[in-house]
């Protein structure tokens, strides 16, 4: 894998001038995102505009056209690169948390350390137990999906995903399918590792959430970022009018 001489006073995520086209569709239009070890960003948009497309991208389930991603200085899409490496940093989260319906809570978080990392069965066992605890799941170890309300599901694939120990986490809109009584336990859970210094990359729908834990919100529209700020300046100080209108269909 290519060296990097990245060091934590720089981005851990870098993209810039980011495109990517479905056959003639452009659906990234010059896409450029920082973000620091320990930020979470959120980015918001309407539907279509590319915001899963581009969190895709950064994990490399994505390939792009033109432009660069960067995780911990290592270029996503450099051939050369390790996938595994970079699954390893990088986690992700779908509204669809397609956990394994015949494997219990436990087991679902154990099997990509076990059978993809290859990590011994009982120290990965004794993390899967810890997660469970942090995700605010004590007692449903054993239980099996169909067992699980969609935001106890949720937060069982969020700690799967933490096994690998990722230095990263991108959340697709997780909470999009939720029964509005589970929504604030995953969110809970996203609060919670951000406050502990996750690396958090969260597209969502949830403003009040965003304005409380983002550092950044990103507005997308139509494949570019309109602009981005802190939520304390964004969405009292919005300037382009494509965000002051979508804001104002939201709040
Ligand atoms: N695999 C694909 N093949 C072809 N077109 C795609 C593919 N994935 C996404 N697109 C197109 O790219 C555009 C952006 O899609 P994307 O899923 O990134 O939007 P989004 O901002 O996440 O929307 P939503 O809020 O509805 O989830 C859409 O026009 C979509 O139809
Ligand atoms: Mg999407």
């Amino acid at each position: 894998m290519a060296e990097s001489n990245w060091t934590p006073d720089q981005p851990m995520v870098s993209a810039k001038d980011v495109h990517k086209s479905f056959g003639s569709l452009e659906v990234l239009k010059g896409v450029s995102m920082d973000v620091m070890k320990g930020e979470c960003v959120c980015v918001i948009g309407p539907s279509g505009s590319g915001k899963s497309t581009f969190i895709r991208c950064i994990n490399g389930l994505n390939d792009i056209q033109s432009g660069s991603i960067t995780v911990e200085g290592q270029e996503v899409n450099d051939p050369k690169l390790d996938k595994l490496s970079l699954r390893k940093k990088v986690g992700m989260v779908f509204q669809q948390y397609n956990l394994f319906p015949h494997k219990n809570a436990i087991e679902n978080i154990m099997m990509a350390p076990v059978l993809v990392l290859k990590e011994d069965k009982d120290e990965v066992e004794a993390r899967a137990r810890e997660l469970i605890r942090k995700v605010r799941l004590e007692g449903k170890e054993e239980a099996y999906p169909g067992e699980l309300s969609g935001g106890q599901q949720q937060r069982v694939a969020i700690a799967r995903s933490l096994a690998m120990r990722p230095d990263v986490m991108l959340f697709d809109e997780v909470t999009a399918a939720l029964d509005p009584e589970t929504v604030k336990e995953v969110l809970t859970t996203i609060r919670d590792l951000a406050e502990e210094g996750m690396t958090c990359i969260l597209v969502t729908h949830e403003m009040g959430f965003a304005r409380e834990v983002a550092n950044q919100i990103y507005f997308t529209d139509r494949g570019v970022i309109v602009e981005h700020g802190p939520p304390a300046t964004f969405f009292k100080e919005a300037k382009d009018p494509r965000t002051k209108e979508f804001l104002s269909q939201i709040l």
